[in-house]
């Protein structure tokens, strides 16, 4: 057989993402050029790798040997290039993240000063919400991810670093916005914005309502931190949110944190990746700075 690497990183990602035109967005190349390559792979194969039942593509006999071996090739590849670049010592190449959204407001000021120091890293980052990168991470998509609610799993290896302190988020006219002592009855009577299910911010607030066995009804849903803070500044309501994500309203009194009884929660910001994966001299060197300096420069409290 007359097999190319880039048939290969083709076939794989055409099969992993179920789709020629996502393979196509995620390859930066035309859907035409991987259907063309996909179709000398099947001829050199001489058998099909791929079958549609409707509108969807499935894996033949064939397709699933081709994948199996298509992802143990390209796994060697990418661990051969670590290898090499741990030989040189250079701590230089791709560094893929896949962040949630509410970590946008200390974790590109990391990999700043970071790259200061290594100005050959290149980052490749996804920011995103808690469902999707936990779906990278079990898929083994990145370098490592960063979380903030890591459910206890095994197969993951988790290092905690910085705090994350979520409050109650009000304007600071809130008429509950200099009350000592709010109640969790009061406080459920209030009207909530909430994110998208799928939203790490939202999974603590879930989990927070059942625990205390509240029950309130979301006055509306917003897809961002950023969207909620400016309803919440805009009088439309309260919400949960990560402290970080609030650090400039509250200086300039924009934004206050209510006393509410049980607040503010103490959780940490975490790095997973799976266990058993190994990681490259750049990934462990950023793990390593984000251990040793984001409490130095991020560290954020109540007051
Ligand atoms: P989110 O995640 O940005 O998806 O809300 C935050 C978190 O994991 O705590």
């Amino acid at each position: 057989m007359h097999l190319t690497f880039q048939q290969l990183k083709l076939f794989e990602s055409v099969s992993r993402l179920g789709s020629y035109t996502r393979a196509a967005e995620e390859l930066f190349i035309t859907q035409p050029a991987v259907s063309i390559q996909i179709k000398r792979l099947e001829e050199q194969t001489g058998l099909p790798l791929f079958e549609k039942v409707g509108k969807k593509i499935f894996l033949t006999a064939a397709g699933k040997a081709m994948y199996q071996a298509s992802s143990d090739i390209l796994i060697r590849v990418d661990s051969l290039k670590d290898s090499i670049e741990e030989l040189k010592g250079e701590i230089k190449g791709p560094l893929h993240l896949s962040v949630v959204t509410t970590a946008k407001y200390f974790l590109p000021h990391l990999l700043g000063t970071f790259l200061q120091k290594y100005p050959d890293v290149e980052p490749k980052l996804k920011f995103t919400n808690r469902a999707r990168v936990i779906e990278r991470l079990m898929n083994n998509d990145d370098d490592f991810v960063i979380m903030g609610q890591v459910q206890k799993d095994e197969h993951l290896e988790t290092y905690p670093f910085l705090n994350n302190i979520l409050g109650i988020i009000a304007a600071a006219d809130h008429p509950l916005a200099n009350k000592e002592h709010i109640t969790l009855k009061e406080l459920a009577k209030q009207r909530f914005l909430i994110r998208e299910s799928g939203s790490g911010t939202r999974y603590v607030f879930d989990s927070l309502l059942k625990d205390h066995g509240l029950e309130i009804e979301p006055y509306m849903e917003l897809g961002s931190s950023e969207a909620i803070k400016q309803a919440v500044m805009a009088g439309l309501g309260i919400a949960v949110l990560s402290l970080h994500s609030v650090q400039l309203e509250r200086e300039v009194n924009k934004l206050t944190v209510l006393n509410v009884e049980g607040f503010p929660l103490k959780r940490r910001w975490y790095a997973v990746h799976l266990k058993g994966r190994k990681l490259s001299l750049v990934a462990r060197t950023f793990l390593d700075y984000i251990l040793d300096e984001s409490n130095k420069l991020f560290n954020v409290e109540l007051d």
